[in-house]
């Protein structure tokens, strides 16, 4: 059975933030953030902005190209790292959409690696599960979990959320040729924003002796980055995983017609194009505008680009997600 790519959708927030914004709370410059990354403005929740509103958006965009009722959605996969409730966001998704026929919503959690898990867990659901309309969505708001006095990791995040319906097809018109996927719980302690015992206050037993329980109420701490390791890492292992994904789908890099990668930073999207020789008018980017926004930048970028006519029916997009966990993976599709 056949997994065809049939509606994508985007949604981003109203309040944006430039380098020069960013260069009044640390000190920074639009030079040095712009050399460095390739960033000059990201999209930040704020006011009546919220996660589940983007995603619903981007959902709808998406449902709308595609025209496919909601009810007609057999399965919802919310792919984030920042829901909104910590049970996870689907379900209020599959809500707010109106989907009272669709049987199940559930998210993936995988930073911004999860669109690729997203994207291929739907083909799993559609080829093993006899499901129909998939639809995937990658969102994240990352600004909530950024240390603002940080000047190494506030310049590069934003929030946006994406969306792609993934419908059953016969295997002729499959768009998901193949894939490539990975995990590394070693390098983990290079990207993270883990949890974090509060103090409270010592309780003790009725015969005076301390208590280790209740335990003490948690939060996360703010996003912890080592830049570098992380560079290293996504240069290294990205062009080494599209590679792979390529020879299954029996293709070579000189035969796609984009690559579209994570959108976290120029200088890692130019050095894997260079690896894998895909000339720069081959590259999709708009990393400028949004920054990294973690599991949404692949949809956001691809709804970008099939909305302005760049991607054409029938394209073939080799693109890959790389980050936190640690995780990465590939995946070549055709539009
Ligand atoms: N403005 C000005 N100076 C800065 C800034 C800033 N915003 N940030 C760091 N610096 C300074 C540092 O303090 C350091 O100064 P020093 O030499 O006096 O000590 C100098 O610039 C160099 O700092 P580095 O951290 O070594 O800079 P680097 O060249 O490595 O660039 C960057 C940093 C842009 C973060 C880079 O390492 C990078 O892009 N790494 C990949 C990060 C990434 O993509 N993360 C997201 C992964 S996806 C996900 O899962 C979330």
């Amino acid at each position: 059975k056949g997994c065809k790519l049939v509606g994508c959708g985007s949604a981003v927030p109203t309040l944006s933030v430039s380098n020069d914004d960013l260069a009044r709370i640390v000190d920074t410059s639009d030079e040095w953030i712009s050399v460095r990354t390739g960033i000059r403005n990201r999209r930040v929740i704020s006011g009546k902005d919220s996660l589940r509103n983007l995603a619903v958006e981007a959902a709808r965009k998406a449902l709308e190209m595609a025209d496919v009722d909601p009810n007609d959605l057999d399965l919802i996969l919310m792919c984030t790292s920042t829901p909104e409730d910590l049970f996870g966001g689907a379900p209020q998704v599959q809500r707010d959409l109106g989907c009272t026929k669709t049987p199940l919503a559930y998210d993936i959690t995988a930073a911004c690696s999860g669109f690729v898990l997203g994207l291929v867990s739907a083909a799993c659901h559609i080829r093993g599960g006899g499901f129909r309309n998939v639809l995937v969505i990658g969102a994240d708001g990352l600004s909530r979990f950024v240390d603002w006095s940080d000047r190494g990791t506030c310049i590069l995040f934003g929030d946006a959320a994406g969306a792609l319906l993934v419908q059953a097809c016969d295997a002729e018109e499959d768009g998901l040729l193949s894939f490539d996927l990975h995990s590394d719980g070693e390098g983990g302690r290079h990207l993270s924003a883990s949890i974090k015992d509060n103090e409270t206050d010592d309780l003790l037993s009725s015969n005076g002796s301390l208590l280790d329980f209740p335990p003490k109420r948690s939060s996360y701490s703010c996003i912890q980055m080592n830049g570098k390791e992380v560079f290293r890492f996504a240069v290294r292992c990205v062009p080494q995983s599209i590679e792979s994904a390529l020879e299954k789908a029996g293709l070579t890099a000189s035969s796609i017609d984009w690559l579209l990668l994570h959108q976290a930073n120029q200088r890692i999207i130019d050095a894997v194009a260079t690896r894998l020789e895909v000339p720069q008018e081959q590259v999709i980017s708009n990393l400028a505008n949004y920054g990294n926004t973690s599991a949404a930048s692949i949809p956001l970028a691809l709804d970008e680009a099939v909305r302005s006519g760049k991607v054409k029916p029938g394209h073939t997009i080799a693109t890959a997600g790389f980050g936190a966990g640690l995780t990465w993976g590939s995946a070549i599709i055709r539009w």
